[in-house]
């Protein structure tokens, strides 16, 4: 008998150790060293208290922290805007202080990192810049940064202007004219902006083969969903490779993605051997920048190549569609600021038969400063994550090593002290002298994040948003349905939970 409970003794002993040290000695321990107090909430699953405040809002509140981030919202009125709180075992230091965040964003030395974003997302993007680290995000974002340049992203209002043409102006003028007595169509915006932005990545990533470039799209739309349905399950380890019917799925999935595009990359490859160039896409701008390493090696591998055009599908994607649909809601809720937009739209891009050019586009300052506002209060990212490599000391507070790092740009942009009393109000006028002078911080607007790993895609978005809204402006008077429901929710990126339809007129 003994014998039996020695050798129980010895195979749990340990096991209880890293239990003890896991959930008491580092929670305990880190609370001590970040000057935390010890009674700082202890709690597992933030989706309970985000579940836990269902009601919708007023339309004219834009206040959605009180549901996308209700715990945090009352932790801060309790300990201030940094404390710290624990995700099981897990220490999570919450930054609500933007000296801090500038610290960690700004940060070049690899102290502040991306945390694991988890199996499934890791194998729908692989090692594309967004989840990417140190040499090797460096060696891809020198690679990918010249197709954004402005000057090639002003070449692109074309692809950007015909697709919202097809997808949006087309299909909401044959709506409204088919409502034969009442001249004026309900059409729910946020599908089609979702349908437009991926037409748009489609065209600007690989021009002619935009149809392929589609089906790859359209597969990586079905493993984003995938991955984002295991997202909050336990992850067993090693289950990835059993051959259960979603792993199957996401396997074809993957193939297809994988071979479609190395057969869209191998023609520009070959058609750049024949002297043809490789294309003034976004893919052939990437081939061109790849092949100037030195001597004329390629920078990255065909599979790195691969891992750029997923990244491009989805970043740039859902987080456009939102930026344009709440665009919508607050033009549709604050008719006047339709009005001086419309009338800017008229006098700088002319009527709406008028091709846009990017220099015109770029004389939208009512524009600007509408989406400016418009990312302010529903950017798509409410939260950004980064976890500190070893010791650190941010602003004087101290962080140890391991220490998760919890940015809530929600909170942040409703900062009273940085934005002023109306930071819940919708007030554009605040970003008229530029973003950097709207608040009492020059980084003050986070949406596109800031410093090294800031949005290569901002100008892109900008861009697209910009022309999206031209071409809608100057052909319909709109307005938010009265069946609409105010409940911004966090499925990933900040979205309308029952949809946006707004009731459409042609001018
Ligand atoms: C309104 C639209 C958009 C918003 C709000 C947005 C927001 C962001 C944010 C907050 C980050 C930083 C993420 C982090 O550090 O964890 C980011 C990174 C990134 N975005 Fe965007 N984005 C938008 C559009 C786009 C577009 C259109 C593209 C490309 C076509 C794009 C490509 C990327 C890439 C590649 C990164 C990673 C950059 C790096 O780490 O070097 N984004 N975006």
């Amino acid at each position: 008998m003994p014998v039996v409970a020695a050798a129980l003794a010895a195979v749990l002993l340990p096991w209880l150790w890293k239990a003890l040290v896991h959930l008491v000695w580092r929670p305990a321990s880190t609370g001590r060293r970040t000057g935390s107090s010890w009674a700082t909430p202890y709690r597992g699953d933030r989706r309970d208290a985000a579940a836990a405040s269902g009601e919708s809002l007023d339309r004219g509140s834009h206040d959605t922290t009180t549901r996308v981030m209700p715990y945090v919202r009352a932790w801060t009125s309790l300990y201030g805007k940094v404390f710290l709180w624990w995700s099981g075992p897990r220490p999570v230091l919450n930054v609500g202080d933007y000296d801090m965040v500038k610290r960690i964003l700004s940060d070049k030395s690899g102290l502040y990192v991306k945390p694991d974003p988890g199996p499934s997302i890791m194998a729908m993007l692989g090692n594309g810049l967004i989840f990417s680290e140190g040499d090797v995000w460096a060696r891809h974002r020198r690679v990918v940064h010249p197709a954004f340049a402005m000057d090639k992203l002003k070449m692109m209002t074309g692809t950007f202007e015909a697709s919202a043409r097809e997808v949006i102006i087309g299909a909401w003028e044959a709506r409204v004219e088919a409502a034969a007595t009442t001249k004026e169509a309900t059409v729910e915006v946020g599908e089609q902006f979702t349908e437009l932005t991926a037409d748009v990545i489609s065209h600007t990533a690989f021009g002619s083969s935009y149809r392929q470039g589609k089906e790859v799209f359209m597969a990586q739309r079905e493993l984003q969903f995938m991955a984002m349905a295991s997202m909050n399950k336990v992850h067993v380890p090693g289950l990835e490779y059993v051959p259960t019917k979603n792993n199957v799925r996401r396997w074809q999935l993957q193939r297809k993605a994988r071979g479609t595009l190395m057969a869209i990359i191998e023609e520009r490859l070959a058609a750049a051997k024949e002297a043809k160039g490789y294309g003034t896409d976004l893919l052939g701008l990437m081939l061109e920048a790849n092949n100037a390493g030195d001597g004329g090696q390629r920078v990255m591998s065909m599979d790195e190549i691969i891992d750029e055009c997923k990244t491009f599908f989805f970043a740039g994607h859902d987080t456009t569609a939102h930026l344009l649909t709440w665009a919508m809601f607050l033009l549709g809720t604050h008719p006047e600021w339709q009005q001086r937009l419309r009338e800017e739209v008229l006098r700088e891009c002319g009527g709406a038969g008028t091709p846009l050019h990017g220099d015109a586009l770029n004389k939208l300052k009512l524009v600007t400063m509408v989406l400016y506002e418009t990312l302010r209060l529903y950017g798509a990212v409410n939260v950004m994550g980064r976890q500190a490599t070893a010791d650190a000391d941010i602003c004087g507070v101290k962080v140890p090593k391991g220490t998760a790092l919890s940015i809530p740009f929600v909170m942040l942009h409703r900062d009273v002290e940085v934005w002023g009393p109306d930071a819940n109000e919708f007030n554009t006028l605040r970003f008229q002298d530029g973003v950097g002078s709207a608040a009492a911080h020059p980084n003050a607007l986070l949406a596109f994040s800031l410093g090294p790993r800031s949005c290569i895609g901002q100008g892109f978005a900008m861009l697209e948003a910009k022309t999206t809204l031209v071409l809608i402006l100057r052909r319909f008077e709109f307005e938010v349905a009265p069946e609409y429901v105010h409940a911004p929710a966090d499925f990933l990126t900040l979205q309308p939970q029952h949809g946006l339809p707004v009731v459409l007129k042609l001018l």
